[in-house]
């Protein structure tokens, strides 16, 4: 497939022939559609991955078709300025959009949605992208099988659901079963954004298509691996969410324990959906139960205060418009895993994430052992641990960390970095969401949580969210530093400690 426009991405590489088909986004008035969507969809189109001939729709209500159109463009060209949006390229895209005004209780919102699709005649595959709160997907669900939207007789009917994905065992069960009362799994796309980012994927790819690493990846080769999504932003405008849902539920639940899956997981039979989740529930699986009294040293919560991030400074949690004066979510996570198997008994797997940080990195740490003897150890600069380091954001790619010779008439150590930039325009790395829709409309869920994975994730975190229940007090940092309290504590006996992204 040919590539249209440099700035675009690069994935046309696995472009399959795609046939037309109806993108019904609910929500289509929301922050996601402007933000990720609409700027996913423009680059599908204009890289060949998207048919010409489908069609957007958008189910939204309280305004005109045309506002809403103005709304996606100042979107795109507020929050994506790289995409260069042109003229000719959004009179291209705009004239797919078709908007249908309703309310998502309304049987009629859907029996118009019907016939909208039935008017558009011969597109007859459909995504539904469910881009609202979680309370409304099984209205949705529902409300798309009794119009007979669900059938899949005339071309296939696939529903994306956003996270949350439930907010605890309990829910995320009954959402499973909800959903699954109206559709078949293979049509529920449970979509976590972070396994459509490209150095996420090419962790598969390191693994299992080289040879180097395997014999390497294991309890006799690492000491620990840490997993991490730092942010320099704060909670933004969602206070109402995140309230409820803290750092614990946000980011690691779905997608620091996804990452660690990939991570920790044996080489899959085949590449296909189902061999990969099949090995990653096993990781879930053998994942250490957390005790009532192991949890403080476990799993370490905290929540930013006021500080300065560069030279702006931010105001504390408690003081963000909706939030709480005396709120006790936490906005900084730290959790130890242990998953026991062959090859990881022993090795922790340590995931944190936190908001209002010095910069914002995520990252995926493998922290080697040191050598059984040491023969420089007591020089002036003794050799630091070895790792290898695969930045998930920003500047994707690896870097190793080892000791080298300082130059001269000494031994004495200094640290070398091998670095390797995944792409070295990054206008080539693809952006999750062009990656996840392009699966959907390809059936291709192996970058989907299925089911089952999902409420063992919740499973696994459920003592944690239990005991943090109770609580009546947090930890503060200060926005803008890396002091968290109890982040050392938590790497007790790992080689090299808390690696704090450089
Ligand atoms: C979302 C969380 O799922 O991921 C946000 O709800 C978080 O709180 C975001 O900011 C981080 O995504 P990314 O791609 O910027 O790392």
């Amino acid at each position: 497939m040919e590539h249209k426009d440099k700035n675009f991405c690069n994935y046309c590489n696995k472009g399959d022939a795609m046939e037309p088909a109806n993108i019904v986004i609910f929500g289509a008035g929301g922050d996601l559609t402007k933000r990720k969507l609409v700027p996913a969809l423009l680059k599908m189109l204009d890289c060949g991955l998207l048919h010409p001939d489908s069609r957007i729709i958008g189910v939204l209500r309280g305004v005109e078709q045309q506002q809403w159109i103005d709304a996606l463009h100042k979107g795109v060209t507020d929050y994506c300025p790289e995409l260069k949006l042109d003229n000719e390229k959004w009179q291209r895209f705009s004239a797919m959009l078709k908007m249908i005004s309703g309310d998502l209780q309304e049987e009629q919102t859907y029996e118009n949605l019907s016939a909208s699709l039935e008017e558009l005649g011969g597109h007859t595959h459909a995504m539904f992208y469910c881009a609202v709160p979680p309370r409304w997907y099984t209205t949705i669900a529902a409300g798309l099988e009794q119009q007979g939207l669900t059938d899949q007789t005339q071309g296939f009917r696939r529903v994306v659901i956003e996270k949350p994905f439930g907010m605890d065992l309990k829910s995320a069960q009954q959402l499973n079963q909800e959903l699954q009362e109206v559709l078949d799994e293979s049509q529920i796309y449970r979509i976590d954004h972070y396994l459509g980012k490209e150095s996420v994927q090419n962790l598969l790819v390191y693994r299992f298509a080289n040879s180097i690493l395997e014999p390497l990846w294991n309890r006799n080769f690492i000491d620990h691996i840490q997993i991490s999504a730092a942010e320099s932003i704060g909670i933004e405008y969602r206070a109402n969410y995140y309230e409820k849902s803290g750092a614990l539920r946000d980011m690691i639940q779905s997608h620091l324990m996804q990452v660690m899956t990939l991570v920790a997981m044996e080489p899959p039979v085949e590449f296909t959906a189902d061999a990969v989740r099949d090995e990653k529930i096993k990781v879930l699986r053998a994942v250490r139960p957390f005790k009532v009294d192991g949890i403080k040293q476990q799993a370490i919560a905290a929540q930013y205060g006021s500080g300065c991030i560069g030279d702006e400074k931010v105001k504390a949690y408690v003081a963000e418009e909706n939030v709480s004066p005396d709120s006790v979510t936490e906005t900084f996570a730290g959790v130890r895993f242990h998953i026991d198997n062959w090859r990881w008994q022993g090795v922790p797997f340590i995931l944190w994430t936190g908001k209002r940080l010095p910069k914002r990195v995520s990252e995926i740490v493998i922290r080697f052992r040191n050598p059984p003897f040491n023969l420089f150890d007591t020089h002036a600069t003794p050799p630091l641990a070895n790792s290898l380091v695969f930045r998930v954001h920003p500047d994707e790619g690896i870097a190793l960390r080892m000791n080298a010779k300082m130059p001269g008439l000494t031994t004495d150590t200094q640290r070398m970095v091998m670095r390797a930039p995944y792409a070295e325009n990054g206008d080539d790395v693809s952006e999750a969401y062009e990656v996840l829709l392009h699966d959907v409309l390809t059936g291709d869920a192996t970058l989907f949580s299925r089911g089952d994975e999902v409420e063992e994730s919740w499973k696994i975190i459920e003592p944690i969210l239990a005991a943090w229940k109770e609580r009546i007090s947090v930890d503060r940092y200060r926005a803008g530093s890396w002091e968290v309290p109890g982040m050392d504590a938590l790497f007790e006996g790992c080689v090299g400690g808390w690696h704090k992204p450089g």
